[in-house]
């Protein structure tokens, strides 16, 4: 029986490719670029399985461009360049990977955190500028303590726990909001639920963990920004659009709070004259929380089981949009 086609949409790593290889015919865009939504439909068109990325976007046009498609596999657990109400009505199952990436991203939120409030990023540029000239002033490069001040979580997924396992560490007190209260992990992870006013108004720090909708677009934005701490600093490791920038810039810029730790950006990338970037309360990383390479193996992997398993007509092991399965009868 003829092996089954994949375009796979960015380079990978070795052990994930191998592993698709060994079932399916591949051909990987060899670009650092995203092809064109162009090639990325004529290309489409001609295979049976697609692994994506978030700089692909999918939607009905695409899925209409390739019939053919028996499965996607995203690697990302955020899917907002997926149009899932389109694929699930098309009969395309469509894979992600969440889980694997939840305490890498936590890691970098926390590292962000503690170069917001501690001034890591602008004191490193400053000593590279060759401005340390004085060993020590008590006066200088006071910051924001950590341990022992009270975090406020926004989202409760994955993330969200593992941000909340990582405070404990600093004595924190943890406080979180999510549309679903649960109660069975307030004990285990020694956190408060609190409605988002007040959690805004109580935290030191505010870690943001909700998927981009459009519900959740601007999320944080002027109002929410005034009624944190003018002390208070803002994290944002999720999805760049969750937070309004030009509210952030102001807020950064007045003192309505005290810094800015992000991973995500609106655009994405940040231009390198974007207002943000003048203000040497943020600290910017390039969208890099799950970027830690036995993290990201691991969820090139995963990505290639679910588009497997969908390409053998199989369920995936990790799929967003499982109301599919009734229409394919599996
Ligand atoms: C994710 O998995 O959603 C990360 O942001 C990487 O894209």
């Amino acid at each position: 029986m003829a092996l089954p086609k994949v375009f796979v949409t960015r380079q990978i790593l070795d052990p994930a490719l191998e592993l698709i290889s060994q079932s399916a015919l591949v051909e990987v865009w060899p670009g650092e670029l995203p092809p064109s939504p162009e090639i990325l439909r004529e290309k489409s068109a001609q295979v049976d399985g697609l692994l994506t990325n978030v700089m692909d976007r999918i939607d009905g046009p695409l899925l209409d461009a390739a019939p053919g498609l028996k499965v996607i596999s995203q690697l990302s657990v955020g899917l907002d360049n997926v149009d899932l109400p389109e694929a699930t009505r098309r009969g395309v199952p469509i894979g992600y990977t969440p889980g694997i990436l939840a305490k890498s991203t936590a890691d970098l939120a926390f590292a962000l955190l503690m170069a917001a409030a501690r001034r890591i990023g602008e004191g490193e540029r400053w000593v590279r500028q060759g401005n340390w000239q004085l060993a020590h002033h008590p006066m200088h490069w006071l910051g924001v303590d950590i341990h022992e001040s009270t975090l406020g979580i926004i989202g409760m997924g994955q993330i969200g726990q593992e941000v909340a396992k990582r405070a404990r560490g600093f004595d924190m007190r943890v406080l979180y909001y999510s549309r679903t209260r649960k109660p069975e992990l307030e004990s285990r992870l020694a956190m408060e639920y609190a409605e988002l006013p007040e959690l805004l108004g109580a935290s030191d720090f505010v870690s943001l963990h909700i998927p981009l909708t459009e519900e959740t677009r601007h999320y944080i934005g002027e109002p929410e920004l005034r009624l944190m701490k003018p002390t208070a600093v803002l994290v944002n490791a999720a999805r760049g659009p969750v937070v309004d920038p030009q509210a952030l810039y102001t807020a950064l810029k007045e003192g309505w709070i005290y810094a800015a730790g992000l991973d995500v950006t609106e655009p994405e990338p940040i231009p390198a004259n974007d207002p943000l970037l003048s203000l040497d309360n943020v600290v910017v990383t390039p969208h890099v929380g799950s970027a830690a390479l036995p993290t990201r193996l691991n969820t090139m992997l995963l990505a290639a089981r679910n588009l497997l398993a969908g390409l053998r007509g199989e369920r995936l092991e990790a799929c967003a949009n499982p109301e599919v399965y009734q229409r394919l009868g599996i």
